[in-house]
Formats: structure tokens, sequence, C-alpha cells
């Protein structure tokens, strides 16, 4: 029997074409893993009316782990629920890990010496998913509420609780432990959304002591989206709420490659999803053009996450001499090799 079993989400379009990359570098890693396929996506939601369908649950139940490719998503489909967000919430995968290197060799880099890590909260928040159009009598009648036509408005509500603001930080600070980062920054907007960030700074500071080696500072989100562009090396691990994660993380990914160099774990106390932040690009799908990066950095934190040091670092050295040699490379940075050129060519050096 294999060490692992890995639920293997490839889901829709271009997420195929990079979860095949995936495999060639995974089989050439040799990667003690078995890979049970599992339906997810736009195509399900087809199929099934179910874009997350029962069967994919009990896999994910049975597995370690899972690696995402990516799915294509409708907006204003009655009925239809993201796969992904009910994932988070499914298996209590409360953090949102982004990390933003620049590898140095690639012409997309912003600056060569930005080397941060993104801590976003993945379960409450304005993602929590508690929304009214119209506004219900209840909520109109309570003290404060601004007294608006409930029928020509909407609310949507931003549940924090302590338990969610303290472990997202604690795992910021123990990430930063583990791996010898100086500080965190816990990313607010405090002095307006005075209860909800509050109760997130409170926790962020009482867990703070507890690390005095580790540097601590807050800033303002909207500051923070300044100086991410001015002085990104700067950063070291940001700690946020869900919103502001997904839009600073999005800034960020920017300043290293863009979409073809995002990746992302989902990660909860026993159960993860690692994934590229990219979507399905339709208009690429099968066409083996987008670059795989992305996708392999998923898997380098799906290492990392299995306890797999050495496989992690092993590819992590892979993927920045590939970038720094410049041989192998797709369209978005200025070559014209396939997807699976990218990944051969990985699996070459790591042999
Ligand atoms: P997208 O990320 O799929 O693609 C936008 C553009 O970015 C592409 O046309 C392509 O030019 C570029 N791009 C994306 N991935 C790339 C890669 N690996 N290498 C090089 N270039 C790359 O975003 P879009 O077009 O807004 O959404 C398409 C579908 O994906 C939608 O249905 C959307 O809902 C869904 N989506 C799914 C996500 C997920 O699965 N996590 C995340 C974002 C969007
Ligand atoms: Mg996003």
């Amino acid at each position: 029997m294999a060490k692992y079993r890995i639920a293997w989400m490839p889901g829709d379009g271009i997420g195929h074409d990079v979860l095949e990359a995936a495999k060639i570098v995974l089989d050439a890693i040799e990667l003690d893993a078995e890979y049970v396929p599992a339906e997810v996506g736009w195509t399900c939601w087809e199929k099934y009316r179910d874009a997350l369908p029962p069967g994919t649950i009990e896999i994910l139940k049975e597995c370690d782990c899972g690696l995402f490719g990516a799915i294509t998503s409708r907006p204003n489909v009655p009925g239809y629920r993201s796969p992904i967000v009910r994932m988070r919430i499914l298996f209590d995968l409360y953090v949102n890990l982004r990390p933003c290197k620049a590898f140095p060799g690639n012409p997309l880099n912003y600056r060569d010496d930005i080397d941060l890590v993104i801590f976003r909260e993945n379960t409450e928040g304005l993602y929590s998913g508690i929304e009214y159009r119209p506004i219900p009598d209840e909520i109109m009648k309570l003290p404060g509420m601004r007294q608006v036509d409930p029928n020509e408005a909407a609310i949507s509500i931003r549940l924090f609780t302590k338990k969610g603001c303290r472990r997202i930080v604690k795992a910021a600070f123990e990430y930063a432990k583990k791996h010898g980062r100086k500080k965190v920054t816990a990313v607010h907007k405090a002095n307006v959304v005075r209860e909800t960030c509050g109760m997130f700074l409170e926790e962020a500071r009482e867990v703070a002591a507890e690390y005095p080696d580790i540097a601590f500072e807050e800033q303002n989100v909207d500051a923070v989206a300044m100086w991410l562009i001015k002085n990104p090396q700067d950063y070291d691990i940001l700690v946020t709420t869900n919103l502001f994660g997904d839009i600073i993380s999005d800034e960020a990914a920017q300043l290293i490659g863009s979409l073809g160099f995002g990746s992302s774990g989902n990660i909860g106390d026993d159960f993860a999803v690692f994934e590229p932040t990219h979507g399905s690009a339709p208009k690429y799908a099968g066409q083996y053009k987008v670059n795989p990066m992305a996708t392999l950095l998923a898997t380098r934190l799906m290492f990392e996450w299995l306890g797999e040091e050495e496989k992690a670092r092993r590819l992590e050295d892979a993927l920045s001499r590939v970038i720094r040699e410049g041989k192998v490379k797709t369209y978005d940075m200025g070559g014209s090799s396939t997807t699976l050129e990218v990944a051969e060519e990985v699996a070459r050096v790591l042999g």
C-alpha cells in the first residue's frame, strides 16, 4: 500500500493540463502515493446539478490531502454553490496559505527580492455566506440599524469568532517559527470596522505575545495595498481576514509573475487541498499552453504539509533552476514551450 492517498481533482479547462504536468513531476520525484481521481466543477454541475458530488466528498474523507486544478463557475446560476468554498467549510480548512516568492531570473518579477507569505482566514468574515436580500424585519429592528427601504437593500454579515481569529494568527506564527521567519504583520481596518477587526487585533496581540522572538506589527489594509507596491521586500509573513486576504494575495501574486506563479494551500488541522490560484482559462483548455509553475509550487506546498521536507526542497531547487536557466518557458514568460515540456524539464533536473 502506498504511503499517501491523494485526491486528484483536475476540475475543468486547464485544470486538466496543469495536473497532467504535476503528475510528470510527482512521478519523477517518486512520491509514494496513490492518486484517487475525484470529479469536481462545472462538468459535475452539468451532470449531477452538484459541483461537489457526494462521491467526491467520500473520496476526500478517505484521502490524506487533495490536489486541485481549477474549475469553471458562472454567476447567477440558481442552486449552484462553489465547490471550493464548500470544501473549505466542510473540512474546516481555515488557513489559506499563499506564498509569494520571486524566483531569480523570472522576467515577470517586479523585484527579485520578494519573499513573503500570506495567511488568509478561509472560513469566516465577509465570505461566511450569511446574506439577505431583501433585509428581514428582525435585522431592520436591530439597534443602530440604518432605516433604509429593506426591499431596496441587501446585507452581508461579516462573522468573526475569537477562535477563528486566534487560530489563523497562531498558524502564521507557528509557520514563522518553523521556517525561521522574522516578522508577522497583522493586516486590518480596526479604526473603521471596529468590532470585527478589533477582535482580530486583540487575538493577534495575545498570540504574538507567546512568540517574543518574532517581531509583530499591525497595519491598515489600505496602507498594505500601497506598501506592497512600494516596498514588497519589507514584508515577511502577513496574516489577515478573508476578504482582505483575497485581495492582497492577488496583488502580491502579480509581483512575482501573476497567475502562472500563484499557488495556495487550503489547510485545516487534519486535511488540506492544494491548488494554483488561477481559474480554468477556458480559451486555453486542452492546448497545453499555460504555465504549470503555479501548480508545481502548490505541489511543493503539499510536500511540505505532508512532512516530505526533502522533496519540497528538491522541487523548489528544480523549479528555481528551470526558471533561472530560462530555456523552457511558457507564453506568459515570453517563451513558446508547452505545459508538459516545462514539467518534463523540471523532471529532468530532478533526475
Ligand atoms: P483564469 O485565471 O481562468 O484566466 C484568466 C487569464 O489568465 C487566462 O485567460 C490566461 O490568459 C491567464 N492565465 C490563467 N492561468 C494561467 C497559467 N497557468 N499560465 C498562464 N496564463 C494563465 O480567470 P478567468 O478567465 O477570470 O476565469 C475563468 C473561469 O475560471 C471562470 O469560470 C472562473 O469562475 C473560474 N475561476 C476558478 C478559480 C479556481 O478554480 N480556483 C479561480 C478563478 C477563476
Ligand atoms: Mg482570489
